[in-house]
């Protein structure tokens, strides 16, 4: 059978702006921002998407392009059946991270339909509690699922570079005419004095705490670290710069991030709310009290929970397909089985985390961003020390001056200092994870010896083509 590829360039770019921009940048990101300090948090994000997340995406494209195939069967094929386990950790992170995005796109999906009817309007602030877990949160993660589901199961071209062509245009569109119509709000310049004001004294104090959040959003928002992006350029077939497409990505979902967030918050402000510190059900309260409390309330939010309904699903589409290539690459299975095994699967998980906060606190707050974390740092060595001088080539291929002046330094980078520095926030996170927080020295101790014992397996195994 001839493996899928990308009608046009244009189409793989939508695709992969497609799945960065999704519920990180519309829901996580603000829930994140207001538990981290706001604008201290906004600017140490802003600038690990250049220093980390960029090269990051970069590293996982490289290996997806060169291999043309499947997390799993990339990592054999470029460097032999003991570095399968690093595409292991891609799919299982695909699987934690789907389970509960599905299920807030199913509260999304809910919150869409209740702006229709003004379900929630009598009391926006009670309603989130009503509906959060439970077997209504079930039913709506299932819905949810299956729709993404259906794309998947049309195919890469036919299903989801025919919908993110569409998708992705649309929510810039309405977002931008949301963006408009909120700044004739009175009251919303403070909304934009929160988003741009710097806490200096509050970054000094929690400095850490905020770079390790920070990172993690920054992996998230770029769907770094779970294959996603690896899977999505194994269907890209000719040369171009990777390095070119990552940036564009990048910028492309910095700017619609941006853009929500000149929606949500004057859209709180203007009515006297805020972002919340309640956790992640706070956005959906503070934004159900705003949609209540105005004019045209009910078509603003059925737009407004519509747009992130676009947005969520064309990332969990890209997820769903890390483990869909990998049924039907390294199992013969046919595509249609493979999305409704797969779907299947995930409708079990997601339903866990719809059922249990804490199952669901676990798995979006720390979980996700450590199996993120954790899936870079191996994707990354194994281009550092395992591909070598053939991760360099791939980097080059297709570009210009600019790839070829670029590539050692993004060499430098991906092999050796983001590794340390992942694996310094992947040790403190899980540090505090296990109630055992580490102090920074240790956590940079850790880093260091965990990354310079992989280094020294993985150099016995160069890849030879
Ligand atoms: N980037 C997506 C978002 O910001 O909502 C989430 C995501 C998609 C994470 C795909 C990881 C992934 F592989």
């Amino acid at each position: 059978m001839t493996r899928a590829t990308w009608r046009t360039r244009v189409g793989f770019i939508l695709a992969a702006v497609g799945s960065a921009v999704g519920l990180g940048n519309v829901w996580r990101f603000p829930w994140l921002t207001a538990e981290n300090g706001g604008a201290a948090f906004l600017l140490l994000y802003l600038l690990l998407i250049v220093t980390v997340g960029v090269p990051g995406l970069i590293g996982e494209l490289v290996i997806g392009r060169r291999s043309q195939r499947n997390p799993v069967g990339a990592f054999r094929e470029l460097g032999g059946s003991r570095f399968q386990v690093l595409g292991v950790v891609a799919l299982v992170a695909a699987a934690v991270i789907l389970s509960f995005y599905s299920v807030v796109g199913g509260w999304i999906l809910r919150y869409t339909l209740a702006s229709a009817t003004g379900a929630y309007f009598e009391a926006p602030a009670q309603y989130f509690a009503t509906i959060d877990y439970g077997l209504g949160a079930i039913a709506y993660h299932a819905a949810f699922l299956l729709v993404t589901v259906a794309v998947v199961y049309l195919g890469v071209d036919r299903g989801i570079e025919a919908s993110t062509t569409v998708m992705v245009p649309g929510i810039v569109v309405l977002f931008g005419a949301l963006a408009v119509w909120v700044s004739t709000l009175s009251g919303s310049a403070e909304g934009y004095a929160f988003y741009l004001s710097l806490d200096v004294g509050y970054l000094r104090e929690n400095f850490f705490d905020v770079l390790v959040a920070a990172a993690g959003q920054a992996l998230f928002t770029l769907s770094v670290g779970a294959g996603a992006m690896l899977t999505y350029a194994s269907y890209l077939g000719e040369d171009r710069s990777l390095a070119a497409d990552a940036t564009l990505i990048a910028v492309l979902n910095t700017a619609i991030g941006v853009l929500a967030g000149l929606v949500i918050f004057p859209l709180l402000f203007s009515l006297g709310l805020s972002p919340g510190q309640g956790g992640p059900g706070a956005l959906f309260v503070s934004l159900a009290g705003a949609f209540a409390d105005l004019p045209y309330g009910r078509l603003v939010g059925v737009i407004f929970f519509g747009v992130v309904l676009l947005a969520a699903l064309s990332s969990a589409i890209s997820i769903l397909e890390v483990l869909v290539s990998y049924l039907v690459d390294e199992h013969d299975l046919d595509r249609s089985v493979a999305t409704t095994g797969a779907g299947g699967l995930l409708f079990v998980t997601g339903s866990v985390a719809a059922f249990s906060p804490t199952v669901f606190g676990l798995l979006a707050d720390t979980i996700a961003n450590l199996v993120l974390t954790a899936g870079l740092i191996g994707f990354l060595l194994f281009d550092g020390w395992v591909l070598g001088r053939l991760a360099r080539k791939e980097y080059e291929r297709g570009g210009g001056w600019i790839a070829r002046a670029t590539a050692a330094p993004w060499y430098y980078a991906i092999a050796i200092v983001l590794p340390v520095f992942l694996a310094f926030t992947l040790a403190t996170g899980m540090g505090s994870v296990l109630g055992v927080p580490l102090s920074s020295p240790s956590a940079l101790v850790v880093a260091l010896v965990g990354v310079a014992a992989i280094i020294a397996v993985f150099r016995r195994y160069p890849a030879s083509s």
